[in-house]
């Protein structure tokens, strides 16, 4: 019970808005996709032209063998659950259920039997006569995704199905739709905009930035290999330092405006290029020091302790590093106010040309 999709050069928008600029990806049969992006990217809009909602302006959406770029929504195979669960406030659980059942023409026992197997896929069993008005947004999600499922859909389209729940919460559901996902084995398509949600749930993550693919792939790919800046600040490399590339003796080096010592870059990607260079890393990929190490490995630049809170494990520092500052997390606390040694290592620097063409600097 799952199909691949194939999207290809996908054009699509709203009268006066185009909104998706050549969208070109593919998804094997049971494979759980995060789409991923800012709001107003184009992830839901993606998501209604899937669903058949919403007519492309041009390409094409192939399911195994068969072109359903001009079918209706009701003969794609497919499911949708909403941001904001859209149940029917009037009917109650078995009634929200049964409707998509009754509009394909099943008998009442077929439909009484279905309501009663998914309500016990999602853990409400019994919940049938309830009015879904009484019910708190975790059960309404969770019926949200029994209705989804009771037309036993090949692929599910999921549109940031858990951002409206408080964090306890969201953390069950997501387990429960993982959880469903693999013993049914459908195909999964997941909007989010949580970098942590999407690499936790899904086998391939497609990150979308202003209507086009900026970098898909495996969560470790996008997670350790960041094609764009973009991608490696949305995959959580928030701290960003600037420098200059150049080349000498054969390598390629990068100077860190911060820091003193120039480093050979390790990067073949950063070798196509000279110049000015943005620099980002992760919180937790470098360390920092009461004072300087000389066991460590890497650019080593003095900065300013200016705040610090207690994580649980260890503290979050924000510190100062010539006119930038950065967020560090360091296993002890260091004193607010203090000069620290931060230690940067080259592996974990995504290093991309400058956004802005600022001056070459020595
Ligand atoms: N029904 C609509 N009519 C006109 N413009 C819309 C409509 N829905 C969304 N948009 C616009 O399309 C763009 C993409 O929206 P959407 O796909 O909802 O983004 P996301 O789900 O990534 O937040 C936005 O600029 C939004 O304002
Ligand atoms: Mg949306």
């Amino acid at each position: 019970m799952s199909d691949s999709l194939q999207v290809t050069d996908l054009v699509a928008g709203y009268s006066k808005t185009p909104v998706l600029d050549g969208i070109s990806f593919s998804i094997q049969p049971g494979e759980f996709v995060a789409l991923l992006g800012p709001s107003g990217c184009g992830k839901t809009t993606l998501l209604q032209v899937l669903a058949g909602f919403l007519k492309p302006a041009s390409g094409s959406l192939v399911t195994n063998t068969t072109d359903i770029t001009n079918l209706p929504p009701e003969h794609r195979n497919m499911a949708m659950v909403f941001q904001s669960y859209a149940l029917w406030p009037h009917m109650t659980v078995f009634q929200n259920i049964a409707y998509a059942l009754k509009l394909r023409k099943k008998s009442q026992a077929e439909i009484e039997q279905k309501v009663s197997e998914v309500l016990e896929l999602v853990n409400l069993t019994g919940y049938e006569h309830r009015p879904v008005t009484g019910l708190s947004g975790g059960q309404r999600q969770r019926i949200a995704l029994a209705r989804a499922l009771a037309v036993e859909p090949s692929i599910l389209l999921l549109d940031e199905p858990l951002s409206n729940l408080d964090a306890r919460v969201r953390a069950s559901v997501r387990h429960e739709i993982k959880s469903l996902q693999k013993k049914l084995g459908f195909t999964a398509i997941m909007v989010t905009h949580d970098q942590e949600e999407a690499m936790s749930m899904a086998d391939k993550v497609i990150i979308l930035n202003q209507g086009k693919i900026e970098q898909a792939g495996s969560p470790e790919s996008l997670y350790c290999s960041p094609a764009s800046a973009f991608v490696a600040d949305f995959m959580g490399a928030e701290n960003k330092l600037t420098g200059t590339v150049y080349h000498k003796q054969d390598k390629d080096w990068l100077k860190l405006d911060h820091c003193d010592a120039p480093l050979p870059v390790p990067y073949t990607s950063a070798s196509s290029y000279e110049g000015r260079v943005d620099v980002y890393f992760r919180s937790n990929e470098v360390s920092l020091a009461p004072e300087a190490n000389t066991a460590d490995q890497g650019f080593p630049a003095e900065a300013i302790v200016l705040q610090r809170s207690y994580m649980g494990q260890g503290y979050r520092h924000s510190i100062k590093l010539g006119d930038a500052t950065c967020i560090v997390d360091h296993d002890k606390a260091l004193d607010e106010q203090s000069l620290v040694q931060i230690n940067l290592p080259p592996e974990a620097l995504h290093i991309y040309p400058a956004r802005e063409n600022s001056a070459i600097a020595g």
